[in-house]
């Protein structure tokens, strides 16, 4: 059996589309990613799970595998993720289809997607699949190698979405950010209409 890095890079010699990347996550950013994760927090979804790098960190933050629901449509990748990380909810199919997990009210979606790649299309239903499986306060969680918002504008106007970006991650290849994006936060008083 090819290890985990060997696999990564032979899927992403013969998928470079779907992977985008030129490494697997470090797990300085990984450690990023999962740094607001709260172990007691209720479900987390991760979306573009690869290998698991991700996946590694946010049970490291004490995360019961239960509760993590990992979505990745490559197949060779998710019989690896099912391997190694027993008890973790592996769903092979497109990120764009999140609305359809059986789960509310998750505290964070974490995304190793190749967010910016995609087509407007998917990427807003990414987005509004991922507010829907979100409780109010739910977080986004998703990095980008690149100087902007790794979400498209457009879709970050019609969400109205807020977010905050971390310093930049030098030990990773490339260097990277992250990115925690928010709903709008109704002003007190607000009445709904
Ligand atoms: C840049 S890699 C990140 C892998 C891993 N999370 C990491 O950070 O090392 C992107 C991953 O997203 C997956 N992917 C791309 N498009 C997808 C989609 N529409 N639905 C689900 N997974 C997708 C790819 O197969 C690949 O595993």
């Amino acid at each position: 059996m090819p290890s985990d890095l060997a696999l990564f890079i032979g899927q992403i010699l013969t998928k470079p589309h779907q992977v985008v990347a030129l490494a697997p996550s470090s797990r300085f950013l990984c450690a990023q990613m999962a740094a607001e994760i709260d172990p007691d927090g209720g479900p987390v979804i991760e979306l573009g799970a690869g290998t698991g790098n991700i996946t590694r960190a946010i049970l490291d933050r004490g995360v019961s595998p239960g509760n993590l629901h990992s979505i990745e449509m490559n197949p060779q990748f998710c019989a690896r993720l099912r391997a190694n990380f027993p008890g973790v909810n592996v769903y092979e199919m497109s990120a764009g289809d999140v609305s359809a997990l059986p789960i509310e009210d998750a505290q964070a979606v974490v995304s190793g997607l190749p967010l910016l790649s995609m087509p407007t299309a998917l990427q807003r239903s990414i987005l509004t699949g991922t507010f829907k499986k979100l409780r109010s306060d739910g977080t986004y969680v998703q990095f980008t190698y690149g100087p902007k918002p790794p979400v498209t504008k457009l879709v970050r106007d019609e969400l109205g979405l807020q977010w905050r970006k971390s310093k930049k991650i030098w030990w990773n290849l490339p260097p990277a950010r992250v990115y925690r994006f928010n709903l709008p936060t109704p002003a007190i008083g607000a009445t709904a209409h």
